[in-house]
């Protein structure tokens, strides 16, 4: 009964968001947000290395044969599609005037080991079903004729589609369609499933995104070397056959004009969108981080007979730090709720602040800490505020280790600064999250007002199903967040304006099996980017 419910929520989407064109196209694209995203992310899930768990990682067997499915659902979806030297898989559909800036989409199919099914795997997926919708749209809008609707089998009652037989995963627009529908857009769709974003095997970050963006040369990547001791220069010159690879990789640059944006739809993997109960959130930014890496050294001793008064413990001066780094940036539970002067109290910064790794020496129940080795990885949308706590840590450390007669240093690792997103992006997803929000979507989204949308709409009549009229539509949550981790779309913001729309998540989990999107979030998603799309591309649509 709920998925019928939700099934009808959709549809009241669509009508009301895309009505602009005539309803044909809602026969469509309405089953293939229900079905395809969730039936392509269990089928890709099943692309493993590894038996009875997923893995999936740089050139490896699964990966390449992800990149050939991948590619496939992309010529599926209308798109030209290939794979490039660095196992990038491209899907392209032009607009009318093939100069015209296209709008660029992407995420990662690489996994962590024993990761899940959506970290990555969502934005691509999601990518390809709001991309065909907007073919779909734009060639009935064109005039062009299309092959009768998907019809898919009723889901099995555990939520996992029962059979993914007849090719049910991939209804395919024919490649006139697609011409068609490239007359009537502004501007192309440019989507990037990216090689490789986690580094397993190369502890490289964002190789396959840096490719796209031109940086990967000069983060010197081409020297890392995988656990075989293979370079990735050499790599590539042995999986493409080519002599030299590093003008070919240099030629994977997309130029800046050719991009008027680049947008990534990604998991959540924290727990902000479930505890407020809404399927979609904005992301405002992505933290920078320090990385640094804390030595003490105390006076190493017998448990049992030198007194209490005197010792140095390293140990216990690696504890006060720890307290101190969780209680200076907000954790804890001493918590100060104005934020102890250092913090802003309402968390807008993102700011969190880590010990992730420690090390004792000689680590034994009877001696003494003689020497403690430990990690700080802290992170905040503020710069700013990052760098003020980090120089309040390190004098505390000072402080802490100067009491307890002990030495330390502290040593940075990393320092990355934080990523803005596009100001204009932000407001058309979150326009589009309104627009698919309007619509008792599953009791997802809580209503905050009752302000009507009419300017949100831009001029788009909203078609409501008889008996429908009289609701109100009214303005929704829609969570804005910080991204405490990396993403793809760090890489691409060197080049062109950038933007994010985070997916809730069970738990918060990610980079385990127990990984899990809801199949309906998934879907909502998906409506969500497509109206995006229609609304940035489709030359009637404004
Ligand atoms: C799309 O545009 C590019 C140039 O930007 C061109 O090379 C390619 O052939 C076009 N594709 C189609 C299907 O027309
Ligand atoms: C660090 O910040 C806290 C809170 O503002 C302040 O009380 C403390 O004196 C600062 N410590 C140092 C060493 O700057
Ligand atoms: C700690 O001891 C090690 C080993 O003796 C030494 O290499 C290191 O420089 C010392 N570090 C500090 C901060 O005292
Ligand atoms: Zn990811």
């Amino acid at each position: 009964m709920r998925r019928v419910e939700r099934a009808a929520a959709l549809a009241l989407f669509i009508l009301c968001a895309c009505a602009i064109e005539g309803r044909q196209h809602l026969n469509y694209i309405t089953p293939i947000f229900q079905h395809e995203p969730n039936l392509q992310l269990s089928l890709l899930g099943k692309i493993s290395d590894t038996e009875g768990s997923l893995a999936r990682t740089f050139l490896s067997p699964a990966h390449q044969r992800a990149a050939d499915q991948l590619r496939q659902w992309m010529v599926d979806a209308g798109m030209e599609a290939w794979i490039d030297l660095v196992g990038n898989v491209h899907g392209r559909l032009n607009g009318s005037d093939p100069e015209a800036p296209s709008l660029l989409l992407g995420s990662h199919y690489d996994t962590v080991l024993d990761g899940g099914n959506f970290d990555g795997a969502l934005g691509i997926i999601v990518g390809i079903a709001a991309t065909k919708a907007l073919a779909i749209q734009a060639a009935l809008a064109a005039g062009a004729q299309l092959p009768a609707p998907p019809a898919y089998p009723p889901a099995n009652p555990e939520g996992e589609q029962g059979s993914q037989a007849e090719g049910g995963s991939s209804w395919v627009l024919p490649p006139a369609a697609a011409q068609a529908a490239s007359s009537r857009l502004r501007g192309g769709v440019r989507l990037v499933a990216f090689s490789d974003e986690e580094g397993v095997r190369f502890q490289s970050t964002f190789l396959g995104s840096r490719a796209v963006a031109g940086s990967l040369i000069e983060a010197g990547m081409l020297a890392a070397r995988d656990s075989g001791g293979a370079t990735l220069q050499q790599v590539l010159q042995q999986h493409s056959g080519l002599g030299q690879v590093a003008a070919e990789v240099d030629g994977l640059a997309l130029p800046p004009a050719s991009l008027r944006g680049y947008v990534e739809v990604h998991m959540e993997q924290g727990p902000v969108l479930e505890r407020r109960q809404v399927p979609l959130g904005v992301v405002s930014a992505i933290a920078g981080q320090t990385r640094a890496w804390l030595v003490i050294n105390g006076t190493q001793g017998h448990a049992g007979t030198v007194p209490m008064r005197g010792r140095a413990d390293a140990l216990a001066a690696a504890a006060e730090v720890v307290s101190t780094v969780e209680r200076r940036c907000g954790g804890g539970p001493y918590l100060d709720p104005n934020g102890q002067g250092i913090i802003p109290a309402d968390d807008s910064e993102g700011l969190v602040c880590s010990v992730g790794d420690l090390r004792v020496w000689p680590g034994a129940s009877n001696v003494i800490p003689g020497s403690v080795q430990l990690s700080l990885d802290i992170r905040s949308k503020s710069d700013v505020l990052r760098q003020r706590v980090v120089s309040n840590i390190s004098r505390s450390i000072a402080e802490i280790c100067a009491v307890r007669g002990v030495s330390c240093s502290v040593k940075r690792t990393h320092d990355a600064a934080a990523v803005l997103c596009d100001p204009g992006i932000m407001q058309g997803l979150e326009q589009a999250i309104q627009a698919v929000a309007r619509q008792p979507w599953g009791g997802s989204f809580t209503a905050t007002s009752s302000s009507r949308l009419g300017d949100d709409l831009e001029g788009q009549t909203c078609v409501l199903p008889e008996g429908q009229e009289a609701e109100e539509p009214a303005k929704v949550e829609v969570p804005v967040l910080v991204s405490g981790a990396g993403h793809d779309a760090m890489a691409l913001a060197p080049i062109t304006k950038m933007g994010m729309m985070f997916v809730r998540c069970r738990g918060g989990v990610s980079h385990s099996p127990a990984e899990h999107v809801a199949p309906e979030d998934v879907s909502v998603a998906a409506a969500a980017l497509a109206h995006f799309l229609v609304t940035e591309l489709l030359a009637s649509s404004r």
